[in-house]
């Protein structure tokens, strides 16, 4: 084989209390990566605004690792098809990340394990997000709910409740090169007692939500006093975006993976449109036009 293709979801992080752990990949939008034995040097081609040098591409950085730690002797070509937005918590490096490092195993045949593809998409996190978290690219390697335990790595899948539908409002706004490292350093290095037990309540109550397919349980318990009250002065509005949408149904409201991106977590039977046009008026509030969208969970990284 010479030449594959691989494709993977976008996906929301922290799901509210569950920071750095929960992951949902969404079908929203997918990143595609074609991976071809060529030449003797890693090349990435993209008609899309990424950076080409490998060691700043999440997909470069993962497809260059794997060919040293793998001893790959060929020259590969990379070549990007971005769908996923970049830098508004849709887990677009992530996206990358993840296709690249399904990829790099169809092509060489390699039949890695699933936490071993994980650990090697995590490394593409590093060129954009600056640290390494696992969330996003498990849930678009693996699809559906997933918690992430480190050291070692382990990530537990639980596939979602059919019923559960998103409602995603992504602000029209500028967002800062490293945007992920500008979010990750507004929150607090120590956290009061009182209010971890809240979010590890919540957080819980989520895992038991998926595991009984249970929206409004799921919803509900979207609930976090730590890290949303820390990041959401970077977003626009943010509080009316939250309000209107609870008011129009949604079950649960919170900030998508690092932000600025909102997401509202509702049940097939809510009025989608409804709630979509309320988060566009909290927006409004504040100046920023932004573009919705309704989505559902989505199934993991594949080979075309
Ligand atoms: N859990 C990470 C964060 C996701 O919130 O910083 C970023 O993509």
């Amino acid at each position: 084989m010479q030449s594959v293709i691989a494709r993977a979801p976008c996906s929301t992080a922290n799901l509210g209390p569950g920071f750095d752990v929960f992951g949902l990949a969404l079908d929203a939008y997918y990143d595609e990566i074609q991976l071809t034995k060529k030449g003797n040097k890693i090349i990435i081609e993209s008609s899309d605004s990424v950076p080409l040098e490998p060691e700043k591409n999440s997909a470069g950085l993962v497809i260059k690792e794997m060919s040293k730690k793998f001893k790959i002797k060929s020259g590969l070509r990379i070549k990007i098809k971005k769908g996923v937005p970049a830098g508004f918590g849709m887990g677009s490096s992530a996206a990358s990340a993840a296709a690249a490092a399904i990829a790099f195993d169809a092509l060489f045949s390699l039949g890695l394990d699933q936490n071993t593809l994980i650990k090697f998409a995590g490394i593409g996190e590093r060129a954009s997000a600056g640290s390494i978290h696992y969330d996003n690219v498990s849930a678009s390697v693996l699809g559906g709910f997933v918690i992430v335990r480190t050291d070692p790595l382990d990530v537990i899948r639980i596939d979602p409740p059919k019923d559960l539908v998103l409602c995603i409002a992504i602000p029209k706004i500028i967002v800062p090169k490293k945007k992920t490292e500008v979010s990750r350093g507004v929150l607090p290095q120590q956290v009061k007692l009182s209010d971890y037990v809240k979010n590890l309540s919540n957080a819980s109550a989520i895992t038991v939500g998926f595991i009984k397919k249970d929206v409004e349980l799921i919803g509900h318990s979207i609930k976090d006093i730590i890290v949303e009250p820390a990041r959401k002065h970077l977003i626009p509005g943010f509080d009316k975006v939250k309000i209107n949408a609870l008011r129009a149904g949604a079950l649960g409201v919170t900030i998508s993976g690092a932000g600025p991106s909102i997401i509202s977590f509702t049940s097939k039977s809510a009025d989608h449109n409804k709630i979509c046009k309320a988060m566009e008026k909290g927006f409004a509030s504040a100046d920023t036009k932004c573009t919705t969208i309704i989505c559902r969970p989505s199934k993991g990284a594949f080979v075309l």
